[in-house]
């Protein structure tokens, strides 16, 4: 693979796909750490291992399965990534949204992404679940865009408006879904930042004094790559450990595994009641 990601590459990978399924997706899902069990309930599951699909990243870190469930949800054809590759694995910011352009090229057009945070906002908690309703994208405005490079003109424009990254009709239905499950979703700004290292009390008061209510490590450049296609896009964050402010506690990938499989209820109710209404 070049630096960049090239059309046939993307036709290529989606050529693969389209060999072993019959259905034809619709939503498109990106199962974060801890959270891929949410693949189990779909029906007439047809799985294809990340290995089989030639430019597909694959995930190296542990609560990513690294393959791709399509069948059906709530009725709704859907195509489920159980886990995702991250930037700091070392791939480069087009891999990582590599994914979303193969989705685009099989003709889907809702991506809903979910992920483990941390709490930044000090009212949330682990097994809160969040809302993403805007972005702050670090890592793009350090340079590292996944649309960087010769832009794809058949996806989507080389300037792309992304002032409404998030889905409104998707952030009502996923509120709606909230509330007749009879739990709480916040809502609030996520921000990606590389990892893999958790950040510094420093660098968190630095989040929360510019207005950032979830951090994590992934998202972004999947959401970017989405809008920039002319998906619409639900992002929801599982709120695995309260950011480290103070400098007292310790933060750790099991952690984030644990509180995933307690949040995993609610965010299974919140997406299939958000599949139902489409
Ligand atoms: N920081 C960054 N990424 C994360 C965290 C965190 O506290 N929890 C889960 N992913």
């Amino acid at each position: 693979m070049s630096e960049f990601i090239s059309a046939e590459e993307i036709e290529q990978a989606a050529g693969i796909i389209q060999q072993e399924i019959s259905q034809k997706p619709r939503v498109g899902m990106i199962l974060g750490s801890g959270l891929g069990s949410l693949a189990e309930e779909v029906e007439n599951a047809v799985i294809i291992p990340y290995g089989d699909i030639p430019t597909w990243p694959v995930s190296t870190v542990e609560g990513h399965q690294g393959r791709l469930v399509i069948g059906s949800l709530e009725n709704q054809e859907v195509l489920v990534m159980q886990g995702r590759a991250h930037y700091y694995e070392g791939y480069s910011m087009t891999q990582v949204g590599f994914p979303v352009r193969v989705m685009q090229q099989l003709g889907l057009e809702i991506l809903i992404v979910t992920n483990a945070a941390g709490a930044v906002n000090p009212d949330f908690k682990p097994g809160d679940v969040m809302l993403i309703t805007d972005h702050l994208n670090f890592l793009g405005m350090a340079g590292e865009s996944p649309l960087r490079g010769p832009n794809l003109d058949q996806f989507g424009p080389r300037f792309p408006d992304i002032g409404i990254a998030y889905d409104r009709e998707l952030g009502e239905f996923s509120r709606q879904s909230a509330e007749d499950g009879g739990f709480p979703l916040h809502e609030g700004i996520y921000v990606c930042l590389a990892g893999p290292s958790f950040e510094t009390p420093a660098d968190l008061r630095f989040l929360q004094l510019i207005g950032v209510d979830a951090v994590g490590m992934s998202t972004v450049p999947e959401v970017t790559v989405a809008r920039h296609g002319g998906m619409r896009t639900l992002g929801l964050s599982t709120i695995s450990n309260k950011a480290n402010l103070d400098g007292k506690t310790t933060t750790s990938h099991e952690e984030v595994l644990a509180a995933g499989k307690i949040v995993l209820p609610r965010l299974i109710h919140i997406i299939k009641g958000v599949l139902r209404r489409l």
